[in-house]
């Protein structure tokens, strides 16, 4: 038997590239006049944190935040923990959250409650994919870039044994 592959594309680079167009003009639109600090989830969000960001024409500020879940298995353990801080403060300014993937929201939920502690002036979301019916715990996500079926992606950011990050496209990881 070998390893699972990269199958079916699931979301294309020029829709990727179209879609974050349309966020970054949404997202310039909603925090005119302001300077947010948008925070990074690694690592997964670090291909879409860097697209999107030259997709908002504004004055920003980009830091990341390192997060796991506890265990190894690909499905969420339920237990999140802090890896990796945030280099600035974000109290008093506006944060806007870049996400690769909301699953059973345990990771945003955790990241939600960790930051609105730090008193941000305001706190959003922007997500690249939501897997909607995986989720088991409810998380307000402010921007959406593409409902996804619960399927295990890779590619554009997402692993599969932190291989495939790099694919410029979404795919399906397919059995051998
Ligand atoms: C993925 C993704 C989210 C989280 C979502 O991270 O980047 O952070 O899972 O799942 P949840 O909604 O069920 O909590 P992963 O643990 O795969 O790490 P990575 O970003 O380093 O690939």
């Amino acid at each position: 038997m070998g390893e699972p592959r990269p199958g079916r594309v699931v979301i294309t680079a020029e829709q990727l590239r179209a879609r974050i167009a349309e966020l970054g003009g949404e997202i310039g639109r909603d925090y005119a006049g302001e300077r947010p600090v948008l925070v990074g989830v690694l690592q997964g969000a670090f291909l879409f944190m860097a697209d999107l960001v030259r997709a908002i024409p504004l004055d920003l500020v980009t830091d990341f935040i390192g997060l796991a879940s506890y265990g190894e298995s690909a499905a969420s353990s339920g237990e999140v923990r802090l890896t990796s801080d945030l280099s600035m403060s974000v109290e008093g300014r506006p944060v806007l959250i870049v996400e690769d993937l909301v699953d059973t929201g345990l990771t945003l939920d955790y990241l939600r409650r960790t930051l609105e502690a730090r008193h941000p002036k305001s706190l959003r979301v922007v997500v690249l994919c939501d897997k909607a019916e995986a989720r088991t715990v409810a998380v307000r996500v402010d921007y959406v870039g593409f409902t996804i079926p619960n399927v295990y992606v890779v590619g554009y950011g997402f692993d599969y044994g932190g291989f495939y990050r790099n694919l410029p496209y979404v795919a399906a990881l397919e059995p051998a």
